[in-house]
């Protein structure tokens, strides 16, 4: 119960990653308010957690529904003490081929959606006067050369950008601001990429602990993250990518 009491609000928390953080959160006493745009998975999800989640239809691209979910939590639970900026869209193909459409859409859920998400949360947390802890999830590929994504990486490289600025920002409001940078993990967002797939090979070749995430691996850094383990922590994009990033070439055959 490291979250015992505590009241969070999750973007993008109907299925995925998102949904492992709303489940861990509530496993672990918090109280929950989540956003999603899939109103029947959502549903369900919160049907399934009892009095402890609540489900509310919210864009992330859109600043009234981003207000609203901030307000359900303040008004149902009490407070605002974490916010997981999570909501995101992917892109694919060569970033030369981004269409201007694909672009904007892609930037307004993953870029102005987290803005609007961690702004909303903080004004809420500066007015309660009681600190408070907000987390984006950025991806490796915010800082590796990726091909592929079209402007996904684009994208991730400015929600690492938008967590050092708020750290800063919000300091002396007892805020800290930090970020998951997830290697692959086994979603919706990457079924093509499931052990034995070409993609899945690519994954462990280039992966030391040579598989996939799980989504709840990423909900487990959440907690800690949320909690007060991770007091002196802020402004940090906080890596959970089985040693990608540290690995140089690619993994040796094993036999
Ligand atoms: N799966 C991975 O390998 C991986 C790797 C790195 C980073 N991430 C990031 O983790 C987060 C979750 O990804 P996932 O793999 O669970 O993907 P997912 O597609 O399973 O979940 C994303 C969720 O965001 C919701 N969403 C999309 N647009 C929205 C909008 N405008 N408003 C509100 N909700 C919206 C979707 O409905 C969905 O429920 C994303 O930010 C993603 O970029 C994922």
């Amino acid at each position: 119960m490291r979250l015992k009491d505590k009241v969070a609000v999750i973007t993008g928390g109907a299925r995925g990653i998102g949904e492992a953080y709303v489940r861990r959160y509530v496993q672990e006493g918090a109280k929950v308010v989540f956003g999603d745009l899939l109103d029947k998975e959502g549903a369900a999800l919160a049907k399934t957690l009892g009095g402890n989640a609540r489900y509310v239809r919210c864009d992330v691209t859109k600043a009234a529904d981003v207000d609203a979910l901030m307000d359900d939590a303040v008004t149902a639970f009490g407070g605002l003490d974490v916010c997981i900026a999570n909501a995101g869209v992917v892109d694919s193909g060569s970033i030369m081929d981004v269409s201007e459409k694909t672009f904007d859409h892609v930037m307004a859920v993953n870029v102005k959606g987290p803005h609007l998400t961690c702004r909303a949360a903080a004004k809420r947390m500066i007015a309660a006067k009681k600190g408070g802890v907000i987390i984006n999830i950025s991806s490796t590929v915010a800082v590796l050369g990726e091909v592929g994504e079209g402007c996904y990486p684009l994208s991730k490289g400015a929600v690492t950008a938008l967590t050092r600025t708020l750290a800063v920002e919000l300091a002396d409001h007892n805020i800290r601001v930090v970020a998951i940078g997830p290697g692959g993990t086994r979603t919706g967002m990457m079924a093509d990429a499931l052990p034995g797939t070409p993609r899945g090979k690519r994954i462990a070749m280039r992966t030391p602990l040579r598989r996939m995430a799980e989504p709840e691996e990423m909900a487990g850094v959440a907690v800690f993250l949320a909690s007060s383990d991770a007091s002196y922590i802020t402004g940090q994009t906080i890596y959970v990518d089985g040693g990608r990033l540290v690995l140089n070439m690619i993994m040796p055959d094993k036999g």
